[in-house]
Order: C-alpha cells, then sequence, then structure tokens
C-alpha cells in the first residue's frame, strides 16, 4: 500500500512517477487514521463509513459488494472495523452478504453488530443470529410499525429498539446507539441505509475504495436517496495498492471532533 496524499503531512506526489511515492507510508497513514481519537458527539455517537465502488460507480457486482476490492480493500474493512463500538447495517446488507459475528478488536471486545430492519425479515440462519456472538447479541433497530410476531420470533436472538414512527430516523437511531453506550459507530451501508445517514449529515468520516474494474449493467450507486441533497467533505488521505485507490474524507465541520494521540 503507497501514500500519494496526505492531510496531516502535507505531500502530494505525482501519482504518475512511482519513484514519488513511498510504499512503507501507506501503512503509517492507514495506522496514523486509526490512531486518531474519535469524540462522541454531544447528542450521537462518531459516525465512519467504509464502502467500496467500481471505476463507473458500480456499489456491487453480481449483486455484491465483494467482488469488487481486492486484498487491499479486505485489509482496509477489517483495520476499519477494529475501532469501531458497534458497526450498522441495512438488512439487505446482512442478508446479501451472510453478515457473521464481528470479530474482537485488538483489544479483546467484539464491535455491536447493529441492524436497522422495518420487516424483521432476519431468519434465524444468518450467521450472525446463528452463530456464537459471546455476551451480546445483535441489536436491531426498527420502529413500532414493525411486524409483531417478527419481533416476538426474533426477540430471543437479537436485542430489539423500537423507535417511534414508520421508518427509522437516523438521528433518533443514532441517539438509540447513544444510549446504548456507543462512541463510535462504523456504517457498512447499503447504499439506501447509507443515503439516510449522509442526508441527516451525521457521517463524520468516510472511506471510499475505488475498485479498478467497470462492472456496467444496472448496479446502483454506493448511496440511494429520493432527493439530491449535497453534502461536502474535506479529503484526508489517499493510498493506492496496485490498481485500487483508497480514499479518507472527513466532513468538512467534524476537523474539530478528530485528535491525533
Ligand atoms: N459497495 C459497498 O461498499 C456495499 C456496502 C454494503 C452493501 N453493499 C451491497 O448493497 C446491497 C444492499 O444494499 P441496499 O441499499 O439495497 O440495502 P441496505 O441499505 O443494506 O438495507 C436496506 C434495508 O434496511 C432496512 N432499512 C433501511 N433504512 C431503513 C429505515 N429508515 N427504517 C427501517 N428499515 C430500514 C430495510 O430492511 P428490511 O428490508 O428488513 O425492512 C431495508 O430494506 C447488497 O447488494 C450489498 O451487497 C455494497
Amino acid at each position: 500500500m503507497k501514500q500519494i496524499f496526505s492531510r496531516e503531512r502535507g505531500t502530494l506526489a505525482n501519482s504518475s512517477d512511482d519513484a514519488g511515492l513511498e510504499p512503507a507510508r501507506g501503512r503509517e497513514v492507514l495506522e496514523a487514521h486509526l490512531a486518531t481519537a474519535r469524540d462522541a458527539r454531544p447528542d450521537r455517537p462518531w459516525m465512519m463509513a467504509n464502502m467500496v465502488a467500481s471505476l463507473d460507480g458500480s456499489a456491487t457486482s453480481a449483486g455484491r459488494s465483494g467482488g469488487l476490492g481486492g486484498e487491499a480493500d479486505r485489509d482496509v474493512f477489517h483495520a476499519l472495523r477494529s475501532l469501531p463500538d458497534a458497526i450498522l447495517a441495512g438488512a439487505a446488507t446482512v442478508r446479501a452478504e451472510r453478515y457473521r459475528p464481528p470479530r474482537p478488536r485488538p483489544d479483546g471486545v467484539a464491535p455491536r453488530l447493529v441492524i436497522v430492519s422495518a420487516s424483521l425479515n432476519l431468519p434465524a440462519d444468518l450467521p450472525c443470529m446463528a452463530e456464537g456472538h459471546g455476551s451480546r447479541p445483535p441489536l436491531v433497530i426498527t420502529t413500532e410499525s414493525s411486524p409483531l410476531p417478527e419481533r416476538e420470533a426474533l426477540s430471543d436472538r437479537a436485542e430489539i429498539a423500537v423507535l417511534e414512527g414508520e421508518r427509522v430516523d437516523p438521528r433518533a437511531a443514532l441517539a438509540a446507539l447513544a444510549d446504548r453506550g456507543v462512541g463510535v459507530v462504523l456504517c457498512e451501508g447499503g447504499p439506501r441505509l447509507l443515503g439516510q445517514f449522509v442526508a441527516a449529515d451525521v457521517v463524520d468520516e468516510w472511506y471510499l475504495t475505488v475498485a479498478a474494474v467497470a462492472v456496467l449493467g444496472d448496479a446502483g450507486r454506493i448511496t440511494a436517496f429520493d432527493q439530491e441533497v449535497v453534502r461536502r467533505y474535506r479529503l484526508r488521505s489517499v493510498l493506492h495498492d496496485g490498481d485500487d485507490l483508497m480514499l479518507a474524507y472527513e466532513r468538512a465541520e467534524s476537523s474539530a471532533g478528530m485528535r491525533t494521540t
């Protein structure tokens, strides 16, 4: 993994000139990101997002994200998972990607898996439901409109947070996480879930791998939302590994919440 640009280090190498790149520093930059302290906001956890997209903007290949990224994307995926108290995913992603219980972080504590669902269609044979998850079952965030029989059936394999309204409101979901002691949450998509958090302007830090592959077809983008909403971010770093790019951005107003330790 090589560094091209890092805001902290103020370096920008000419990407067409490989001699200007320092391979060892890519890992260093990633580790510097991981070592950055992230302060929860007064009313919500610090929110990170991690996604992969193809060169032509697809969020999936053959219906899954795994077909896009290479080894470096998987490295970033696992490195980022070593940070949060909770990993947040939409139910469709949990079903499509067959989510497993998150592995313990280096401190031995596993981030909690948090799933947002309206239907509560989270069958018992999903790996994250079926496999042992230590003392903490997944947390499912839903609303009072969700079907009662499914809520009852799910209650023996998950904690269920029932929020007001028809759809889970992103800020209410974050407040529910803060109530449970979550200081940092990592959203892993999918596009429909992430779109709502981006629209609510609560994504503080956003990692994007651009995979050097064109997918064509009709796969969607990495966010989906029913209207145009413009949000701005600052570039923190650019790494590349082989042909893939790893980009790190932060929400423009969020910089004050990050401290280099
Ligand atoms: N490129 C990437 O980095 C990446 C990352 C993640 C996923 N993916 C891919 O994206 C696809 C899935 O993404 P997606 O956008 O279709 O779905 P998604 O965001 O993963 O999940 C959507 C589902 O989450 C629940 N949900 C979302 N918002 C809700 C709200 N406000 N209130 C209540 N429930 C809510 C609903 O679950 P119920 O249906 O249970 O009601 C909804 O159907 C998969 O193909 C996956 O492989 C790609």
